[in-house]
């Protein structure tokens, strides 16, 4: 089989890889291949940042960016990208970066490479400048990774004037962990970077060179960018490993050792990329990132903010997708019992046609759900909150994520509760779980012994036995079953607490 190459931008050239697998990471052909050795591998499984490169793509008129884990990405999958590493930030045309904050933008990126001898030595980026300036340069290992998620940050926030908080460091370094010094010197530099002299990529440049490459990459891993093209290699390669962010599928090749001979990518599909909105619905596309996904429904339910922060890192929320977690399928995957408490409902594609299947009927057993072999997730629905329309009542929702970490963890239990409430009853209940079953599951026995219950505190003392004896959860590393009992019974009571205006205990941690 011909083996087309592998072609991305980096420092201000296309490189070009032929006889990259389609399961090499891309990690490895930025360490292995192109010497890049300021890219780290520590876990090896998107938990500690050490890796951490920064993508581009076109978007509008110039670049979108993004901060991701390389150990779990596939090399493939940024063909037709621009890459950063802690190694290509420095400013290599010899300007030094000095000056006022504002209107002092110097090109960074898209030059020919020039020599240390010419450029008289390295100069720092804003964002290498401030680690220095906060004494945030630690142990060296995890550095180069919190390097690159300030630059992200200095991409997304600095140059579109945002002024950098305390809680927007905190989130966008969400995904680098340190376990020496600390964080303080770290998140200073978060804050410090824009006060410097201002660097920018040269977008022109970038985006002249990402024009070059051609769109297909290798034969063995397909990037198709219409939904058709999708479908239809679906049908032709049913044994074909699917992909979308990598946030799950990478752990298989750096911990399983997974090989694949055929890979469809589905994150470059113009279709399954869209978010869409009317008066009842929120349409969201599959291979939507997580980091979109939740902001569109946090916009429509502002009390989501904390949860959607504390799915992983920003580094894992950004390459993965949505409809990645949902056709995952983990019992402890944070999405599911919230669209379960939203009443979401599924799109799923063939060549055959569509069919919608509400999320409620989709999983089948630990891990299966009803996608035939030549089927995608298309897309995802979530009714949209109904605001003074009294014949619905009024929604109360919230959703509760129960981890040792309160970081970059994943769930030992997660309860999602969607209560409507007219004339004084409880008109309607759905109510999301995940972590007490083989599968994300309605708690429809709880549902049931609320529904039509008066809005007081009675009916959820009465409701909390009932949920605490609905499922039969297991004890592994993550909490015994007695515990996911007892704590389920106890957010039950929280969430009437929490109602009634009692302080969120999510705001004070
Ligand atoms: C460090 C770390 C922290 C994490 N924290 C959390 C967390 O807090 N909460 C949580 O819920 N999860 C967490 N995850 C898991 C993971 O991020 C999510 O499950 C993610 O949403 C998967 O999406 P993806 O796009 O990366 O999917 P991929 O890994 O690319 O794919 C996952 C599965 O979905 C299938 N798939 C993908 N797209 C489609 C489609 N359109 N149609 C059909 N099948 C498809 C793939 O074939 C594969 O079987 C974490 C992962 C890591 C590495
Ligand atoms: S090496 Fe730890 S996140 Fe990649
Ligand atoms: S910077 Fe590496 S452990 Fe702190």
């Amino acid at each position: 089989m011909e083996k087309k190459p592998l072609q991305f931008v980096r420092r201000g050239e296309i490189v070009s890889l032929t006889g990259v697998s389609p399961a090499r990471t891309l990690l490895e052909v930025l360490r292995e291949d192109l010497q890049c050795t300021a890219v780290k591998e520590g876990c090896g499984e998107g938990d500690c940042g050490a890796c951490t490169v920064v993508l581009a793509e076109p978007e509008g008129a110039g670049l979108g960016y993004k901060a991701i884990n390389s150990c779990i990405r596939l090399a493939h999958s940024v063909h037709g990208l621009a890459v950063w590493t802690a190694q290509d930030i420095g400013a290599r045309d010899g300007f030094v970066t000095a000056g006022p904050p504002q209107g002092d933008e110097r090109p960074l990126g898209g030059q020919r490479p020039v020599s240390a001898a010419e450029r008289g030595g390295t100069v720092l980026h804003p964002c290498q400048q401030a680690m220095v300036n906060c004494h945030g340069s630690q142990c060296g290992f995890c550095t180069p990774g919190f390097v690159m998620s300030l630059f992200g940050m200095y991409q997304n926030r600095v140059l579109a004037g945002q002024t950098v908080s305390r809680e927007d460091a905190q989130t966008d370094l969400s995904g680098n962990l340190c376990r020496c010094t600390g964080y303080r010197p770290i998140l200073d530099a978060a804050q410090e970077m824009g006060a410097l002299p201002r660097v920018q990529v040269d977008e022109a440049a970038v985006l002249a060179q990402l024009r070059q490459i051609p769109p297909a990459p290798a034969a063995d891993y397909s990037t198709p960018t219409r939904l058709a093209d999708l479908l239809r290699l679906r049908a032709e390669q049913p044994q074909a490993q699917l992909v979308a962010g990598c946030t799950d599928v990478g752990l298989w090749v750096t911990k399983q050792h997974r090989q694949f001979a055929q890979v469809l990518d589905v994150t470059r599909v113009a279709e399954l990329r869209e978010l869409r909105q009317t008066p009842g619905a929120l349409t969201i596309g599959a291979a939507v990132t997580l980091h979109e996904a939740y902001a569109a429904l946090v916009a429509d339910r502002p009390q989501l903010q904390r949860f959607a922060e504390r799915f992983a890192g920003l580094p894992v929320r950004s390459s993965g997708t949505l409809g990645g977690n949902v056709a995952n399928g983990s019992p402890i995957g944070d999405s599911m019992p919230l669209l379960l408490a939203m009443g979401a409902t599924l799109v799923l594609a063939s060549v055959r046609g569509e069919r919608r299947v509400p999320l409620d009927d989709f999983y089948t057993g630990y891990r299966k759900n009803l996608l035939a072999p030549d089927e995608v997730l298309a897309y995802i629905e979530v009714p949209r909150p109904v605001a003074g329309e009294p014949s619905v009542g009024v929604e109360y929702l919230r959703v509760y994520k129960i981890s040792k970490r309160q970081d970059d963890d994943i769930s030992a239990v997660c309860l999602a509760l969607n209560l409507q409430v007219r004339e004084g009853r409880i008109s309607s209940a759905r109510i999301g779980a995940g972590g007490v079953a083989a599968t994300p599951v309605r708690a429809r026995k709880t549902e049931a012994a609320l529904l039509g219950q008066p809005w007081a505190r009675a009916a959820f003392e009465s409701a909390t036995p009932v949920l605490q004896a609905e499922f039969e959860p297991i004890s592994d590393m993550r909490a015994s079953a007695a515990y996911r009992r007892s704590v389920l019974g106890r957010l039950l009571l929280r969430y009437w607490a929490e109602e009634q205006g009692e302080p969120q205990l999510e705001a004070l941690a």
